[in-house]
């Protein structure tokens, strides 16, 4: 089939380039020219392991394009992707400015039959919109569809490629058929493909994702109190998890949820929520018990040192908001940065990808950007650690004691056992463990 796919971020380029590896003939679509020259040469502005060689093999092949002007390839498409931001606004609901300016770019140029997918996360009712939209802009009714995208960043290309599910929100049959033969390269393993009204499909994308933030946030709220009543959360959370009922994804405890799509989807299901008149009492829970987790390491490092940080110096394992990404969206080690800087601490960083993002942010009011891991514990009075990287999971202690001024270590990820650490000598403090 020709697809053209608008939007080349995360979801739009990771779609774009998997149904060009399938076989079908892609177009991404991008405002941004300096973009869309970088994508030809396999050179990809965010960090996703794998895409971009994939990029560059199914570019040079030919089956895919990269373009700035919706003109070049839609006239063509038998399938047009939305695929553009919707961030969040500053009523906390969804902002679907590029979404509308989108509709108006392709509507004179839609095929009669083509068929139009949003695959951004939109709020319930988006679809039905851009429905009635294209047919204002074009004069008919045209082929529109809905279907989310579960994949997560970082391991982006296998969760497109192998999807637990397809979801699909479709008005008729041949909406439905275009969308089950496009996908049935990717149903091989007897996965389902589903089908459901355009409302359906848009609730539950953000119902999914809320889901797995109230697991997270729940644990948390768990975590937090195991420390107080001296049990722990590791033993508990394994304790649950053997229950099939509860299972054990999405119940590390940690530093809360942070990324471009968790804290933006509560929020924007909540505002939904009270624009109908609702109460969202467990998203909004859900949302304020992650704000807070986020900035546990603050407390337990403000806790331990009485608040005097000024000259002490940080050293700072992992600034992603989680690892194999260089995203600091929401990430918590910002929080910890910036509490850091306001108290006049000296600070060193490493994380294998997300360090220019973390400069281009905090710039000089960082000492030191280390490339190696152990450079940044060089002298320093703690390690905290905020992102579960795996070359931090296996330090050499002994090398770390000799590094390092003081022997102190805040893991926000749980990284090691608590009996090794004992064995160790260093002051340990996790998450909802004793310490
Ligand atoms: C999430 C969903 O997992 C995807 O299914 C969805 O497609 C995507 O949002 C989206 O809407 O685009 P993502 O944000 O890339 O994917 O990353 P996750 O792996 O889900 O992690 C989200 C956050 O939850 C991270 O900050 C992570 O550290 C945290 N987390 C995750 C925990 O604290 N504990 C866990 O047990 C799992």
């Amino acid at each position: 089939m020709k697809l053209s796919v608008i939007g080349t971020g995360y979801v739009g380029l990771v779609t774009g380039t998997c149904f060009s590896d399938l076989g079908n003939d892609v177009t991404c679509i991008d405002v941004n020219q300096a973009k869309v020259d970088g994508l030809k040469k396999g050179i990809i502005p965010i960090y996703e392991p794998g895409l971009s060689e994939l990029v560059l093999r199914n570019y040079e092949e030919g089956r895919l394009k990269f373009t700035t002007k919706a003109s070049e390839a839609v006239p063509e498409a038998d399938v047009v992707y939305i695929a553009v931001g919707t961030p969040q606004s500053d009523t906390g609901a969804a902002d679907l400015s590029a979404v509308w300016k989108v509709v108006e770019d392709i509507a004179p140029h839609l095929k009669e039959d083509a068929l139009v997918v949003v695959k951004s996360t939109v709020p319930v009712g988006t679809n039905a919109k851009v429905f009635s939209q294209l047919k204002e802009l074009t004069g008919r009714e045209c082929n529109v569809a809905s279907n989310p995208e579960f994949l997560k960043e970082g391991s982006a290309i296998d969760d497109f490629m192998y999807p637990d599910r397809v979801v699909c929100g479709v008005r008729n049959k041949k909406s439905e058929d275009m969308l089950r033969q496009l996908h049935a390269p990717l149903l091989r393993t007897a996965k389902p493909i589903l089908f459901m009204s355009p409302e359906s499909s848009e609730l539950t994308k953000y119902a999914a994702n809320a889901m797995l933030a109230t697991k997270i946030s729940f644990i948390n709220e768990i975590a937090n109190l195991s420390e107080k009543v001296g049990a722990d959360i590791n033993d508990v959370r394994v304790g649950m998890g053997h229950d099939q009922r509860i299972g054990f994804q999405f119940l590390f405890p940690g530093l809360g949820y942070g990324g471009s799509c968790f804290p933006k989807d509560v929020r924007a299901l909540t505002s939904l929520s009270e624009t109908l008149d609702l109460e969202p009492r467990i998203m909004r829970a859900v949302d304020d018990v992650n704000v807070h987790q986020r900035a546990s390491l603050v407390r337990k490092i403000d806790a331990y040192y009485g608040g005097k940080i000024a000259g002490k110096t940080f050293g700072i394992w992992g600034l992603a908001f989680k690892p194999k990404t260089d995203d600091i969206r929401e990430a918590p080690a910002l929080d910890l940065l910036q509490y850091l800087v306001e108290k006049e601490a000296k600070i060193l960083v490493h994380d294998p990808e997300a360090m220019e993002n973390v400069q281009a942010m905090f710039g000089d009011k960082i000492h030191k950007y280390c490339e190696n891991v152990m450079d940044a514990v060089e002298g320093v009075d703690c390690l905290a650690i905020n992102t579960e990287w795996n070359e931090y999971r296996t330090p050499d202690f002994a090398q770390l004691k000799t590094k390092m001024k003081e022997k102190v270590i805040f893991d926000g990820r749980n990284l090691f056992d608590l009996e090794d650490m004992e064995k160790t000598g260093f002051s340990y403090f996790s998450i909802g463990r004793r310490s």
